[in-house]
């Protein structure tokens, strides 16, 4: 939450969060995270954002974080993950979801 914290005061100058963030996407693999765990925390962030916030997370706000966290995750994605194409990329475990969420990662 903290980094989010600073990615969020950061947003004027997102360039200058690259490389702490592939610095961290880096750690992040010796924590043993895989490429595809990004997506569970993402919604559980919007999740939290959502309970938070209650009728201030309007679909402006939603988006907005929805853009933050998609950018911070395909930095980081492509710093750990040689593999990694977020052009073409899939989640493998994003199969038994409820119907009413959306996958956005
Ligand atoms: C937007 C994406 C993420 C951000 C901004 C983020 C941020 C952080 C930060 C700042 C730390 C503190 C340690 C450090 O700086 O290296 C940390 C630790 C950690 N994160 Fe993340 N993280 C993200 C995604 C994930 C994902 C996808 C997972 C796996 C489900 C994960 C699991 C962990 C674990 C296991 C630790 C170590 C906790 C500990 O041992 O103290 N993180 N994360």
């Amino acid at each position: 939450m903290q980094m989010l914290g600073t990615a969020v005061k950061g947003l004027d100058d997102l360039e200058s969060l690259i490389e702490p963030l592939q610095a961290l996407a880096r750690r992040h693999l010796s924590y043993g995270v895989m490429v595809d765990d990004y997506t569970p925390v993402g919604n559980a962030l919007l999740y939290t954002l959502k309970a938070g916030l209650k009728s201030d997370f309007d679909q402006q706000t939603r988006q907005a974080w929805i853009k933050l966290f998609s950018v911070v995750a395909t930095v980081m994605r492509e710093a750990a993950y040689p593999e990694f194409n977020a052009a073409t990329y899939v989640n493998q475990k994003a199969i038994t979801i409820k119907a009413s969420t959306q996958y956005w990662l």
